[in-house]
């Protein structure tokens, strides 16, 4: 099966990426994850990529040679999807529409609910019985492109901000597979 060549961008501690180059090693998953990005060398999740020896470059987003040289480098690797994975910068319209593929997130709510940060404690504030995680095309507007796949889950009434973390990524590792089983199993 010829694989999808795809790029994971993070910011943070990369348990979706870890999530994702597992299912990657599935002989049937639709992509292989060429490289990752990163917006700070410090993140934690970077450990997966050199543990699984994929290339990672840092991304500033600020500096516009950095975006030049990654722009690059994601052309010459032929990278046709790239997947948002806790990555906490904004990508600005240039950057979407310079680089020519698809450009998927996961975000920790069911949009167009709580778009944005702190989703937990909106979802505890707002005494939400069901939340869950939703996997979407990027636009320019935050979170607010095309959905591809929402899954849910129950808030309990003792539900704290971590707990109710833990058991939406849970489901987010199942759901972020599962959508881009989805993306590209259209139309087959
Ligand atoms: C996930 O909950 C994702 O929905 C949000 O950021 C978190 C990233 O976690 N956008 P990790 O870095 O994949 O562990």
């Amino acid at each position: 099966m010829v694989k999808i060549k795809a790029c994971v961008f993070i910011s943070g501690t990369g348990s979706n990426l870890k999530s994702l180059i597992k299912s990657s090693r599935e002989y049937n998953f639709p992509i292989n994850i060429n490289c990752v990005v990163s917006s700070t060398k410090k993140a934690k999740g970077l450990y997966f990529a050199r543990r699984n020896k994929i290339p990672y470059y840092i991304l500033d987003l600020n500096n516009q040679l950095n975006v030049e040289t990654i722009l690059q480098k994601l052309r010459e690797k032929n990278i046709s999807l790239i997947c948002l994975a806790g990555y906490m910068k904004i990508l600005k319209k240039n950057f979407i529409n310079k680089f020519n593929g698809q450009i998927i997130n996961i975000h920790p709510s069911l949009l167009p609910k709580y778009k944005g940060l702190d989703t937990f404690s909106k979802v505890l504030k707002y005494k939400e019985k069901i939340t869950g995680c939703t996997i979407h095309h990027v636009s320019a507007d935050l979170d607010s492109g095309e959905k591809i796949l929402q899954k849910k889950v129950y808030v309990d009434q003792n539900d704290s901000k971590n707990s109710l973390r833990t058991k939406v990524q849970k489901l987010e590792y199942k759901a972020y597979s599962e959508a881009i089983i989805k993306l590209f199993s259209i139309g087959l």
